[in-house]
This record gives C-alpha cells, structure tokens and sequence, in this order.
C-alpha cells in the first residue's frame, strides 16, 4: 500500500499504524491539520475531544519523535483569545477558552512550547486560523459539514441552495456596525498559502516554537456576509433574527503584523472572492461530495 493510502485511513491514535507510515516514508516536517472541531458538540462530548484531539497529537509527536522529524506546523485556532478584550488580537493576548474544544487547542500549543523547551531541535509553527471561509476556484473542492452546519457560510450556502430555509441570526444587539457579531474571514486559499510560507519559516535555523495568526485584518459582520454572498450567488437568504450564542465573542480580528513580517505572507482574497469561490464550489456540488439528499455520509 502506497503511503498516501496508508495515511488517508489512518486513525493517530494507532500508533503502530503511525509508525508504519514513518518507517516507510522520510518526512521533512508534518502539518498536523487533525482534529475534531464542533464547539457545541465539545461541551456536550468532551472526552472525545479530549481522546481524538490530545491522545492523537501525543501519539503523532511520539512517532514523530522516534523517526527524528521534528518540524511541525499546527493548526491553532483564534478560539484561543477567548471574548477579546480589544481587537486587533495580536499574538501576544492573554489566552483563554470558553469550552473543551478550544482547550484541545491551547493544550496542544502548550504541549508544542514545552516540547521545544525540552529539546530545540523541534522546530514548530502554531498558526491561528480566524474564520476561514470559500472553496478552491476550481469549484472541486469546498467544505462538506455532516448534518446541519454549525457555522456561519456553511449554513448560509446550504440555504443557498434550498438545503436548509433560513438563516438564524445569533443576536443582533452587539456593540457593532449592524448589531451582529464581527468576524475576520479568510479565504481557504490564503490560509493554505499560510502553511506553505511557514513550513519555509522551519527552515529559518532561528526558529523555536512561534505562533502566528492567519486572518485578514479586517472585521465583517454577519449581515455584511450574508449581503456579498446574495450578491455573490444572486439569491435571496432569508433571515431571522435569533438570541445570542452562548460563548460568542462580540468582535474578533486579527493583527497581521508578525505573519507579514516573519512569515511574508498576506492574504490576498476579500469576502467578494470567498463568496464567489463559495457559490462556485456549493453551486456545481449543492450536496457537497454526497448524493442529492444522502445525509448519511
Ligand atoms: N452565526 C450566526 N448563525 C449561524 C452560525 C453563526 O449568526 O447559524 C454567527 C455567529 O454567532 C458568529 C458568526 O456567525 O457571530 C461566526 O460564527 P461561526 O460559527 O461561523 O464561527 P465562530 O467565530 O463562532 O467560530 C470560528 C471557528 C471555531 C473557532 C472560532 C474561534 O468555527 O472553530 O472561530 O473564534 F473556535
């Protein structure tokens, strides 16, 4: 079996599965992209947030560990600013999160600092994504949620296309341009642009275990996405209003600086192209990678 079919059925938690993999295949560095990601679903299932997102990352720096590849890039997340005091958040708030999915997520950064502590021949990137929207332009590849999305563009193109009647908004009394939250979407292309310019940074021999953001700069409510993608796609999303979400930040966006600095790297794509790359990819797939009305994937 080739490596690439190994790893696409692989679980992290086997670790002799793991370690086959590595035993077949040198590596340079790994991008660890893992990792169960539904906040509602963390409060209610902890343990197997805990089990999949913290055993498996432990399992994967061991194996790692043992074949001697100790760069690593890992997928953070801006839940770990928690509700921001101020915005821009830069790298350097304090941290804090609101439910277990979030801890998953500042454990393992604290796991990533200690271990370069213990030896600085790991060389880790932690690159906090804010809220990455859109699809590939060639429309082939998109986000494919299973069961009702829980977040915002998912839910909005599966209204699109006549998925799902209307979009509930969650609270429109925040301190805002427009009453709704404020959030820094990036688009998925710029994000992966993101990884490539910091598996390059691995190769800066001063690099210890830095983090970095990987957001926009700038805030869009939720009305004023829901607007470009009506205008994006052509077709109405209806609304209603709803309470606010428990846990919700009111405003959250991110400071570039450092990634622009040390990573040079920007994001390139507005919410026009995310909206447009979105309805590219939900129109030519209005079921994503399943069959027309099979929600048993
Ligand atoms: N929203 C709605 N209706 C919906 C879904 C979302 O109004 O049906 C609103 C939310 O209240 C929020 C905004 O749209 O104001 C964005 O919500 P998302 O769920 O899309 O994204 P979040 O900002 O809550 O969460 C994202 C990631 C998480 C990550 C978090 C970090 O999805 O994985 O950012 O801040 F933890």
């Amino acid at each position: 079996m080739s490596v690439s079919q190994l790893v696409r059925q692989l679980d992290l938690r086997n670790k002799d599965a793991l370690d086959k993999v590595f035993a077949k295949q040198k590596f340079d560095a790994v991008i660890h992209f893992a990792g169960l990601k539904a906040v509602g679903e963390s409060v209610h299932k902890p343990l197997i947030y805990f089990d999949n997102n913290l055993i498996g990352t432990i399992i994967l720096f061991q194996v790692m560990a043992a074949h001697g590849c100790k760069k690593l890039v890992f997928s953070s997340s801006a839940t770990v600013y928690g509700w921001p005091k101020e915005v821009p958040c830069t790298e350097e708030f304090p941290l804090k999160t609101t439910n277990p999915y979030g801890r998953t997520k500042l454990i393992i950064e604290e796991m990533c600092r200690d271990l370069h502590g213990s030896d600085s021949d790991w060389k880790i990137i932690l690159l906090r994504y804010f809220n990455p929207v859109g699809a590939h332009p060639s429309g082939f590849i998109g986000e494919d949620p299973r069961g009702i999305p829980n977040n915002l563009m998912p839910f909005v193109q599966q209204v699109a296309v006549g998925r799902l009647p209307a979009l509930t908004v969650f609270g429109n009394d925040y301190k805002t341009c427009d009453g709704t939250g404020v959030r820094d979407f990036i688009h998925v292309v710029d994000l992966a642009d993101g990884h490539i310019a910091a598996l390059r940074k691995l190769d800066d021999p001063k690099i210890g275990c830095e983090v970095y953001n990987l957001g926009t700069g700038k805030g869009t409510s939720v009305l004023e996405m829901v607007k470009a993608f009506e205008k994006a796609s052509g077709k109405k999303i209806p609304l209603s209003m709803g309470d606010r979400r428990p846990g919700d930040a009111e405003i959250v966006y991110a400071s570039t600086n450092k990634a622009e600095k040390e990573l040079n790297w920007k994001a390139k794509h507005d919410i026009h192209d995310m909206c447009r790359d979105q309805w590219n990819w939900a129109s030519k797939n209005p079921y994503g990678y399943g069959k027309s009305g099979d929600s048993s994937k």
